[in-house]
C-alpha cells in the first residue's frame, strides 16, 4: 500500500475541545524500531476532556489528543521482528509500559497527554508498545480497550485478583465501570452497579449485571450494597467517584476488601479518612492504566469469554468535537468512539 505524503491530525489548542483544529502534516517514515499504523478508530476517555482543557497533570502543550486507537500496520521499520504489514494492533496507553510497575519515565510516554496521541490518520510507534487485536472485535470495539478496559482489568486482576463468587461493586456506567462489570462477570463474580439513571441501569442488566442501584433515587446506596451482601460488604470496588463516593465505598466494602482508586468524576481529592480505613483493614490501591503484558492477559480473557465492549455511539473523524461534547454530557453508557477511516 502506498502511504500518503501528508495526513490529517487533530491538535488541541489548550482551551477546550471546541477549539481543536485539524491540520495536514507530513507522514514520516517509521524509525528502525517502529511501525506505522493506519488508525481506523479512536475511543474517548474522561481524561481526554481534561487534556483538552490543559488540566491533566504533566501533559504537553497542545498535543494531538487521545490515547486509545486501533488500526493496521502499514509499514515496518527494518529492525522490527514479529510484526508485519496488515497486522491489526493497538499501541499501549503508555508506549513504554511493557510489564511490571509504572515509573515516571514510563508515565511520560502516555499517548494523548504527555506525548502526542492517536487522533490522526497514521501514527508511528515503537514495536514494543503493540498489542494484537482479537480477531472477533471490530476496530471500533478494539479501540476501547487500551485505557478503560485495561484499567478495570488491572484493578480486578492485579496483586489480589478477584475470585469466582466474589462481589464486585462498580460506580456509574462510564467506560471504566462498564468494563469493570464485564470483566467481573466474565471472571465469575456477582456485580452490583450504581447509576444516575434507570435507563442506563437497564443496559447494565442486559450485560448480566445482577444488582442495580440508582444513586439519585437511593442516595444511601451503600446500605443497599450491605443488604445485598447480607451485611458482609463487597470484595472489590471500582472507585471512580472520588470525594462524593469514597466514604460510602468504605462502608460498602467488606473487612479487608479492595478499594481500587481510579478516578474522581465527582471532583477533587477524596481525603480518605485514615481511622475508619485502618479499623476495617481496607486495602486502597491506586491504578495507573496497565502494561502490554496485562493487556495481552486481558485479551485472552476477552477472547475466551467473547466479551464485546459496549460502544454507545460512533462519530466520524470530522465530528470528533461533537463526540467530545457527547462524552462530556455523560449521556453515554460504556464508550464513545471516533471512526477515523470511512470503511
Ligand atoms: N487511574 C486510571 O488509570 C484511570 C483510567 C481511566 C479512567 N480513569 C478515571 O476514571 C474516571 C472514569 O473514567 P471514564 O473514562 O470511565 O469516564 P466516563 O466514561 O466519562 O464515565 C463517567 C460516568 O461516571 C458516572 N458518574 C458521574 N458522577 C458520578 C458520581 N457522583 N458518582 C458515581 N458515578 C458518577 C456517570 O455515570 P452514571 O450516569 O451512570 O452515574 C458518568 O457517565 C475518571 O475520573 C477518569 O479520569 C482513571
Amino acid at each position: 500500500m502506498a502511504l500518503p505524503a501528508t495526513i490529517r491530525e487533530y491538535r488541541s489548542q489548550g482551551v477546550s475541545h471546541h477549539d481543536f483544529i485539524i491540520q495536514n502534516v507530513t507522514l514520516s517514515k517509521p524509525r528502525t524500531n517502529e511501525v506505522t499504523i493506519k488508525i481506523h478508530a479512536v475511543s474517548l476517555q474522561y481524561r481526554d476532556l481534561a487534556v483538552s482543557k490543559a488540566r491533566y497533570p504533566g501533559q504537553k502543550e497542545k498535543p494531538v489528543p487521545c490515547s486509545d486507537g486501533a488500526g493496521e500496520i502499514v509499514a515496518v521499520g527494518k529492525d522490527v521482528k514479529g510484526w508485519k504489514i496488515g497486522d491489526r494492533v493497538s499501541p499501549n496507553f503508555a508506549l513504554d509500559h511493557i510489564h511490571g510497575d509504572v515509573t515516571e519515565a514510563i508515565k511520560n510516554t502516555g499517548l494523548g497527554g504527555q506525548i502526542d496521541g492517536v487522533l490522526r490518520e497514521y501514527i508511528n510507534v515503537p514495536a514494543h508498545s503493540l498489542v494484537r487485536i482479537p480477531d472477533y472485535l471490530t476496530y471500533e470495539e478494539a479501540s476501547t480497550l487500551p485505557c478503560a478496559a485495561l484499567t478495570a482489568y488491572n484493578a480486578l486482576h492485579g496483586p489480589v485478583p478477584l475470585k469466582g463468587g466474589d462481589y464486585v461493586l462498580v460506580l456509574g456506567t462510564g467506560g471504566v465501570s462498564i468494563f469493570g462489570a464485564q470483566i467481573a462477570l466474565a471472571s465469575g463474580a456477582t456485580v452490583i452497579i450504581t447509576s444516575s439513571s434507570d435507563a442506563k441501569l437497564e443496559v447494565a442488566k442486559k450485560l448480566g449485571v445482577q444488582h442495580l442501584i440508582n444513586y439519585n433515587t437511593n442516595p444511601n446506596w451503600e446500605d443497599e450494597v450491605l443488604k445485598i451482601t447480607q451485611g458482609r460488604g463487597v470484595d472489590h470496588i471500582i472507585e471512580v467517584g472520588g470525594i462524593d463516593t469514597i466514604q460510602k465505598s468504605m462502608k460498602a466494602v467488606r473487612y479487608a476488601g479492595q478499594v481500587h482508586i481510579i478516578g474522581y468524576v465527582s471532583g477533587g481529592d477524596s481525603g480518605i479518612p485514615i481511622r475508619p480505613a485502618i479499623h476495617k483493614a481496607i486495602t486502597f490501591r491506586a491504578i495507573l492504566i496497565g502494561s502490554v503484558t496485562q493487556f495481552e492477559d486481558m485479551n485472552r480473557l476477552f477472547i475466551t469469554r467473547q466479551v464485546h465492549p459496549v460502544v454507545d455511539k460512533v462519530f466520524p473523524f470530522e465530528e470528533a468535537i461533537e463526540g467530545y461534547s457527547y462524552l462530556e454530557s455523560q449521556k453515554h453508557v460504556g464508550k464513545v468512539v471516533i471512526k477515523v477511516t470511512k470503511n
